[in-house]
């Protein structure tokens, strides 16, 4: 146990390393989803197959993972992942009150007026901050499963969205990809330990957040949920997902019920001809007609990542939400590519996207739309507070 002096101020503290284990598309585990130290995108440019070093800092990779071979002694099972070396001295720097260098995306938008996840989760998870120093060993071990999980089951994608990428989405790496890849990447279908790890502990499971590629074309996706149910402890599980609502929901519907909760962002960049545009390859009627027939059932809002072609667009897209009754998240501001970022406009454009945006906010305050305003608040501050050259390679969320 850490003493004394308890918990780190929390300007520093995510609650995340404590509760929670990422697992990204092609097999490298992470500490959150926007772990700077979990992406290795750079490797998939190089046109002869490079080795695959995982970064320094990484919590280490999977045994189906490509990077597997080239780090024998960093092949982890999630359990193991959860207290690897990188993930302990996280946790402990953390409690010291320090920043941790694979955090620096949170920090950097924390810095530049946006929202981060860091921030969001630990208001979510705010009863879990208090005593995190008392359930933290002293080389920074935590004893108990990670009851939060975000494994992406491949990267498989009927889409090419314009700010998306190869290796996040099949359907880009059809398109454009070294040679050497497969356009389809699933680290986890086949790894045995994985999924008798996960059905070994799936009383413990809470919370699963899905995201991909597209949650409702991976088969780990179904067959995780199916796990749940046929192991009796869905009924505990909240399910919370990112998905493009452009494919059916069918086979998820059926599944639904038996959960504790389902809250799914639909990711809506645009309203018609602009969502079409930025979402290449989606239908926008058939992106309505699965909100539609989601909301029926489960907790639906809209999701957007807010970017340059689609900044005079926001409004169309509040009005849509305004009409069916959604709520909105704007707050996953597009950094990477830079071409796309709102910081890139140039002055004059920023100055009237910030006249758009004000009246915008003024807008949702007089509706008493309080999360949009704010987000549209950081948004203004994110797009006037930086120049392109500051941005941070995010990798794609
Ligand atoms: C990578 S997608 C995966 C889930 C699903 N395919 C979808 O589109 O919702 C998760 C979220 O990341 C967003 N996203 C994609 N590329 C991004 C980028 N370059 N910057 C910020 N967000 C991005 C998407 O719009 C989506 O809301
Ligand atoms: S953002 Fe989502 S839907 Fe779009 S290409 Fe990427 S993974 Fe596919």
């Amino acid at each position: 146990m850490v003493s004394p002096g308890g918990d780190a101020p929390n300007a520093t503290l995510c609650v995340l390393p404590w509760i929670h284990l990422c697992a990204s598309i092609d097999g490298v585990y992470g500490r959150c989803c926007v772990d700077d130290a979990m992406y290795h995108n750079e490797l998939y440019q190089q046109e002869e197959e490079p080795v695959f070093a995982l970064n320094d800092d990484a919590i280490g990779c999977s045994p189906g993972s490509r990077y597997a071979k080239d780090n024998p002694d960093r092949v982890a099972g999630i359990a193991e992942a959860f207290n690897s070396p990188n993930m302990k001295r996280t946790r402990l720097t953390m409690l010291r009150g320090e920043r941790v260098d694979a955090c620096k995306y949170c920090y950097f938008r924390e810095d530049h007026g946006a929202q981060s996840y860091r921030q969001s989760i630990n208001r979510r998870f705010e009863h879990e901050l208090d005593g995190l120093a008392a359930r933290t060993d002293a080389d920074g071990t935590v004893e108990d499963f990670p009851f939060f999980l975000d494994i992406r089951f491949g990267n498989t994608c009927n889409l090419r969205c314009v700010m998306c990428t190869y290796p996040v989405s099949s359907a880009w790496g059809a398109k454009q990809r070294p040679a050497w890849s497969s356009a389809v990447i699933d680290p986890y279908r086949a790894d045995e330990e994985l999924w008798q790890t996960l059905r070994d502990n799936a009383h413990l499971i809470r919370r699963l957040y899905f995201a991909g590629g597209e949650p409702f074309l991976q088969p780990g996706h179904f067959a995780l949920l199916e796990l749940l149910v046929e192991t009796g402890n869905a009924g505990n599980v909240d399910l919370s997902y990112n998905s493009n609502l452009t494919v059916s929901p069918d086979r998820a519907m059926a599944l639904f019920p038996h959960f504790k909760s389902v809250g799914i962002g639909a990711s809506c960049d645009g309203v018609g001809e602009v969502f079409e545009r930025i979402r290449v390859g989606g239908q926008w009627s058939m992106f309505v007609d699965n909100l539609r027939k989601l909301r029926t059932q489960v907790d639906v809002w809209l999701q957007v990542s807010p970017q340059r072609i689609n900044l005079w667009d926001l409004r169309n897209v509040l009005e849509f939400a305004r009409t069916d009754g959604l709520n909105v998240d704007l707050s996953n501001v597009v950094q990477w590519p830079e071409d796309l970022s709102v910081a890139s406009l140039p002055q004059d454009e920023k100055a009237r996207a910030t006249a758009e945006l004000t009246d915008l906010i003024a807008w949702c305050v007089d509706l008493g739309w309080d999360k949009p305003a704010a987000d549209l608040g950081a948004l203004r501050s994110f797009m006037n507070s930086l120049d392109p050259a500051d941005l941070v390679d995010e990798g794609a969320s």
